[in-house]
This record gives C-alpha cells, structure tokens and sequence, in this order.
C-alpha cells in the first residue's frame, strides 16, 4: 500500500554474549501506515523494546546486532543508514517516548534548553522565539506554571510531568511516527488516561503515526486501530483492535484476553496464562507458545508454525490450528476439556 510509512522486513535482532546468541527478535514483519496507531502487545520479555530500539537503531551494540531484515521508512532502509542519517532521522521523523523519561532528558539542562534545542534543530528560529513557543507547547500539554516550569530542571518535575514534556518534545518536530514504549506504565490511572488522551490529540491534530508498546490490553483498547501480539521474539497475531479483542485466534492472544478482570464479574477468579515466556534460543524447533498451551498436539512440538493469513483483510496468526484436519481434531478435544 502506498501509505505504508514504516515497515519491518524479517527482521532479526540478536545479543551476542559469551555463552550464547539470543534472538530476541526473531523475524518480525510489520506495517504501519501513515497516521495510524498500532499497538505492540506481550508479556515481558516477548521483544517488543527491541522491535522499537531496532526501528530507532538504539540496541545497544554490542551485544546487541540487527542480523538479518530490513526497516523500511519512507522509502529508505535504516538498517543500512549512516549514524549521521540516523542522528538526522531520530527526533526530526522519528520521536521516542520511554516508560522513564529521565531516560531521554538530560538532568543537567533545564526542560526550557532542552525544547529550544528540539525546535531549533527542526527550523531555523530565533532563540527568544523558540524560548516562547516552548512556553506554548507545555501549555498545550497541560503543564500548569508553564513559564516557570521551562526554566526549571527534570529532576524538579513528577513523573506524569516529565512525560508531557516528553510528548512536547515529540511535538515540537512534528515527527511523522512516534514510537512509545510503555509511555503510561509507571504512572497512576488518571495522569495514564491523560497522557494517552495528548496522544491521541497529536495523532488527530498532526496526522502522527503512533506505534504503542504496552502489555496493557486496556490501553490498546483506548488508543490503538491495529494490533500485534507477540511471543518470544515472534509475531503470532496481528489484526484491527477490534478483531484481537473480541476475537481472538491465536491461542495465546486467547489467554492475554481471558486473563484481563471483567467488571461485570466482580468476584471471578481471574485466569493467567500457566507458565513464562521463554528466552527465545537460536535453532530451536517447534511453536514457542507450545510448552504454556493448551491446544498443543504432536505437530506443535516437531515444526515451526508459519504466520497464516485468515482472509485478506491483514488478519493473521501464527498457529498450526489454521492449517488442517489435524489441527480441527486438537481444538475441539481442548474446547471439550475445557468445557
Ligand atoms: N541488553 C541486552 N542484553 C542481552 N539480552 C537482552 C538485552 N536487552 C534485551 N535482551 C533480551 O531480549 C529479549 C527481549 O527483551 P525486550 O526488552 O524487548 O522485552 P519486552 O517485550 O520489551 O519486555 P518488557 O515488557 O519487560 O519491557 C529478552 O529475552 C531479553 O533478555
Ligand atoms: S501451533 Fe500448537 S502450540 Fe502453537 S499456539 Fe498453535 S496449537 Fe498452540
Ligand atoms: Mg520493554
């Protein structure tokens, strides 16, 4: 599709450590079209930091190496951009957010340096100009005693403070994709919904794309227009919010959904899915969510399981129990157990 703005070709990023070559992302193909949001859900440890850290060439290296893939972003593969490119491309085109943003901010500089440094690198502006439109976009963020706060430092600022100068940042380049990595998860429930709703408006007002990092399903359902989960380094499902949801086929983005509390069922045990992700290891054979799943017959443990297509909507999941009669057989004896 023409729109497509950013999209990752079997990308492969690995840590090289003395003992061992970890692959914590493991063939990763995804879009992201010009102004949507797409959201990356899994557990801990499933690769979703990596994926994003991989799109903005930020693993750290060593141990870390993009070993096989593509990152193709209007039309150029960063994998193969220079770091001055890259320098050039991060923050102007491409803006992060992380779950602590005291890892972006320098403590040393006050937030007002800091903006005026952003916008000045976007445009040539006067300093006294961009002093004032700093002053502009802390209020557009929703920061009270904005002309204090622009001379003030990030230590001086609450977390949920820290990160609407973050997004101010993020605002002041324009960028045309925003990667957010976990941007809600250390703060209380009300700055979280109020941070989401800033994105949301940056999304609506300038047309950004949004590629969301979260393991919060109910933050995705907020935000989000596509999903993706992922497992062990792997893509297993991808799909509209809607569809992941309320419908989903992949065994493991079943038990993601069927752990998340229902309202209406106040004194419901609530499930989890039996055991952890797994580090994913180089050469291993047979689906990774195998050894947690419930539906998981012979096949599961001999082969890798593809990433079928179900119809031609972009709907896809990574499960032989899209593939055969075999599979048929397995659902239905695990649907029968489980009822
Ligand atoms: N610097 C590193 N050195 C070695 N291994 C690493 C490094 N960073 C990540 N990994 C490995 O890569 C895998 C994926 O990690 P990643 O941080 O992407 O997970 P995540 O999905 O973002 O988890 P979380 O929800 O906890 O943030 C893990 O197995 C992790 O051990
Ligand atoms: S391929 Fe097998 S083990 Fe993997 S998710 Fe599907 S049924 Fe479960
Ligand atoms: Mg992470």
């Amino acid at each position: 599709m023409s729109d497509v703005l950013l999209q990752l070709n079997n990308l492969h990023t690995h840590f090289l450590t003395d003992k061992e070559e970890v692959p914590a992302v493991n063939g990763i193909d995804l879009s992201v079209h010009k102004g949507e949001i797409v959201g990356i859900v899994g557990e801990s440890g499933s690769g979703k930091s990596v994926t994003s850290l991989s799109v903005m060439k930020l693993v750290p290296s060593p141990p870390g190496k993009i070993v096989e893939g593509e990152i193709n972003f209007k039309g150029e593969n960063l994998v193969k951009v220079s770091e001055k490119r890259m320098r050039d491309i991060r923050g102007n085109e491409i803006a992060m957010i992380f779950q602590d943003p005291m890892t972006s901010l320098d403590p040393l500089y006050t937030i007002g340096n800091q903006l005026v440094e952003g916008i000045r690198l976007h445009k040539k502006t006067l300093k006294k100009e961009a002093y004032n439109q700093s002053i502009d976009l802390l209020k557009q963020v929703g920061i009270p005693r904005a002309d204090e706060v622009v001379d003030e430092y990030p230590h001086q600022l609450s977390g949920g403070m820290r990160q609407r100068v973050m997004i101010a940042m993020a605002m002041s380049c324009e960028p045309e994709l925003l990667i957010a990595d976990e941007p809600t998860t250390a703060l209380d429930v009300t700055i979280q919904a109020q941070i989401l709703d800033l994105m949301i408006q940056l999304n609506k007002k300038k047309n950004t794309a949004i590629l969301l990092i979260t393991h919060d399903l109910g933050v995705v359902s907020e935000v989000c227009d596509r999903v993706v989960v992922m497992y062990s380094g792997q893509l297993v499902e991808e799909g509209t919010k809607r569809e992941v949801l309320k419908d989903p086929q992949h065994p493991y983005s079943q038990g993601l959904i069927r752990s998340l509390p229902n309202i209406k069922e106040r004194d419901q045990k609530l499930y989890s899915i039996p055991g952890t992700v797994k580090q994913p290891k180089l050469g291993e054979v047979g689906c990774k969510f195998a050894p947690r799943c419930e539906f998981a017959f012979d096949r599961c443990f001999k082969e890798n399981p593809e990433l079928y297509s179900l119809g031609d909507s972009g709907r896809k999941s990574r499960c032989f129990l899209h593939d055969n009669k075999e599979g048929d057989v397995a659902k239905d004896a695990a649907t029968t157990l489980r009822s």
